[in-house]
């Protein structure tokens, strides 16, 4: 029997995007991020950074990775790369899903202060995958999603073909709005993958819902942004 999914899709008290959405990000955009950094972040950073420095490869970012599928696929389908996976649950990353390829490395980090780290130390991925963020679907939890979360300009900041799947479009539209609010164009697409990179993207294809890819190069930021 072929497999299903019932998977139910992101329902949200918004309608359409968030009022505040360019406010909130013009907001972070013009004011520094100063939370400090946690001990055990800065750990887990270390250990990555020294895992791209030996290395010496291209760096793709696979940010939010959960159990790691994605960075299992990502590494073997890109040998000449290193991969890093970064999630903040362990829980997640412990579940054994396949063999970790000798190019990849997956790190418990929470990528509010990775993020950070990264771009304190240099880093330039060539491409940062944000497979399925967590949606936030709620209208009073745009903070939590990346796009309205002060974190967001270290994000752009960081560099490399950004490349952003959600079930839910309207969190790529607002993506895409806050993009733009850098002069950044990007891309909106359905997605069909004809296999699944991560979990997520297998349950809901299963489901039947409709799949989103936000496309942007982060590299066009404008100099004036770049700290
Ligand atoms: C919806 S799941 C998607 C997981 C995976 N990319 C997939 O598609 O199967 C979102 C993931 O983002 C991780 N995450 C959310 N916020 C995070 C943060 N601040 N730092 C690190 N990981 C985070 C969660 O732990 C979770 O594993």
């Amino acid at each position: 029997m072929p497999e299903t999914g019932n998977s139910r899709s992101v329902s949200s008290n918004q309608q359409g995007l968030h009022e505040k959405l360019e406010a909130v990000v013009a907001k972070h955009r013009a004011a520094p991020f100063l939370k400090p950094l946690a001990d055990f972040n800065r750990r887990a950073f270390d250990e990555a950074d020294r895992f791209l420095q030996q290395g010496a490869a291209p760096l793709l970012l696979d940010s939010g990775c959960g159990v790691g599928v994605s960075t299992r696929i990502l590494a073997k389908q890109h040998p000449e790369h290193l991969v890093i996976g970064v999630d903040r649950s362990a829980d997640r990353l412990q579940r054994q899903v396949g063999d970790l390829p000798a190019n990849a490395l997956l790190v418990r980090a929470d990528l509010v202060d990775f993020w950070r780290l990264a771009l304190e130390a240099g880093w330039q991925p060539e491409k940062h995958f944000l497979l399925y963020p967590n949606p936030y679907p709620k209208k009073k939890d745009l903070k939590l999603r990346w796009h309205g979360h002060p974190v967001f300009p270290t994000l752009i900041e960081l560099g490399g073909q950004l490349e952003a799947r959600s079930n839910w479009c309207l969190y790529l539209e607002e993506m895409q709005v806050a993009l733009k609010t850098f002069e950044l164009p990007s891309q909106l697409t359905r997605l069909v993958p004809d296999e699944p990179l991560t979990p997520f993207e297998r349950k809901y294809s299963l489901s039947g819902q409709d799949l989103w890819k936000l496309e942007a190069d982060l590299n066009l930021l404008p100099r004036d942004d770049k700290k």
